[in-house]
């Protein structure tokens, strides 16, 4: 019988009796997927799993000091938080091609979590052993239609590569077998929060492709307060949960508009926002026009960088839900 807590309950006993008595590292990006498999991991092994979230500039707003609360604070659970936001923008500095873009931060990631793995180790001999990933059940079939040729690769998912072989890691992935709603209830059934748990999804990259071309921190600045208001107004007019991905695209285009009596010459952005069951197509949403309106003049009120609100109604195919 298919009911959450089964779920849990036997993919608790399963990770026992896979690792043992050794420590376990899990890359907790903030996401629904890992979430739910820190949760779980946490309630199988408790104190020999250690989370590795890493903030690395293109978070949202508040976002970094929101997974920290939840998982440290709230659950007691190990993680280390590691700051690299220079080390991403210092590697982006001069990328503007999307695919490179995504090569750059996937890479980034690794050396980074190479590095905990390697100061967790107890020793050189005696490497941690075992790496949690939150692959459900459909990054296994992408993955295997992309490696015999039969899906065509439009976005190469950065997380998607494999890590160095000296690190020669075994993976848990008590995840492979769900779907992504199911995935959602065993979160609940495990005591997550269910705003976090039916969050819109987000890419590994972050904003680094909402952001078109280089990337920056000034643009990344102005884009986490035009997609904070948007989201938040979302929520307010009862949409967000009628949208299956919405958010803001930072234009690295200048426009000229009037504030007062002043002339502002700043920075644009694309609202975009979605509904589909499976990402692979989409629609726009048809947002109301007050929502529209009222997220436009909030952003270009309250954001001097920014003077001008665009609506993307591009739907999926030709689009893609990003714009890189
Ligand atoms: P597209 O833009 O291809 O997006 O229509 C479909 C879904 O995939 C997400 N996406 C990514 N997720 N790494 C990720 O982890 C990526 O590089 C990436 N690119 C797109 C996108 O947010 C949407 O949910």
């Amino acid at each position: 019988l298919w009911t959450p807590e089964n779920i849990a309950e036997d993919a608790i006993a399963r990770v026992q009796a896979q690792v043992g008595n050794d420590q376990v590292l899990l890359g907790l990006s903030g996401g629904v997927d890992s979430s739910v498999v820190a949760a779980l991991l946490h309630k199988a092994i408790g104190d020999q799993l250690t989370c590795v979230f890493v903030d690395n500039g293109l978070l949202r707003k508040n976002e970094g000091d929101q997974v920290m609360a939840m998982f440290a604070q709230n659950m007691g659970i190990k993680v280390i938080r590691v700051d690299a936001e220079d080390e991403f923008l210092n590697g982006l500095a001069g990328v503007s091609d999307p695919e490179a873009k995504r090569k750059v931060i996937g890479k980034t990631f690794i050396d980074i979590f190479d590095c905990e793995a390697t100061k967790l180790a107890t020793s050189p001999e005696h490497p941690v052993k075992w790496l949690a990933q939150g692959t459900i059940y459909p990054d296994v079939i992408e993955s295997a239609a992309s490696k015999t040729g039969k899906a065509h690769v439009i976005k190469s998912h950065h997380n998607v590569g494999g890590l160095p072989e000296h690190m020669a890691m075994q993976l848990v992935e008590p995840l492979r077998e769900l779907f992504k709603d199911e995935v959602r209830k065993l979160g609940v059934a495990l005591g997550l929060p269910e705003d976090m748990v039916y969050r819109h999804p987000f890419p590994g990259p972050g904003l680094g492709v909402r952001i078109l071309g280089e990337v920056k921190k000034e643009y990344a600045d102005l884009l986490r307060e035009a997609d904070a208001i948007f989201i938040e107004e979302l929520r307010r007019f009862g949409w967000y949960t009628k949208t299956s991905q919405a958010f803001v695209v930072f234009l690295p285009v200048k426009s000229v508009g009037v504030v007062g009596d002043a002339r502002r010459y700043a920075w644009v952005v694309s609202l975009r926002a979605v509904e589909t069951i499976d990402f692979m197509t989409a629609r726009w949403a048809h947002l109301p026009y007050d929502l529209l309106e009222k997220v436009s003049n909030r952003i270009i009120n309250e954001i001097s960088g920014i003077s001008r609100v665009a609506y993307d109604v591009s739907s999926k195919p030709p689009a893609t839900i990003e714009w890189e």
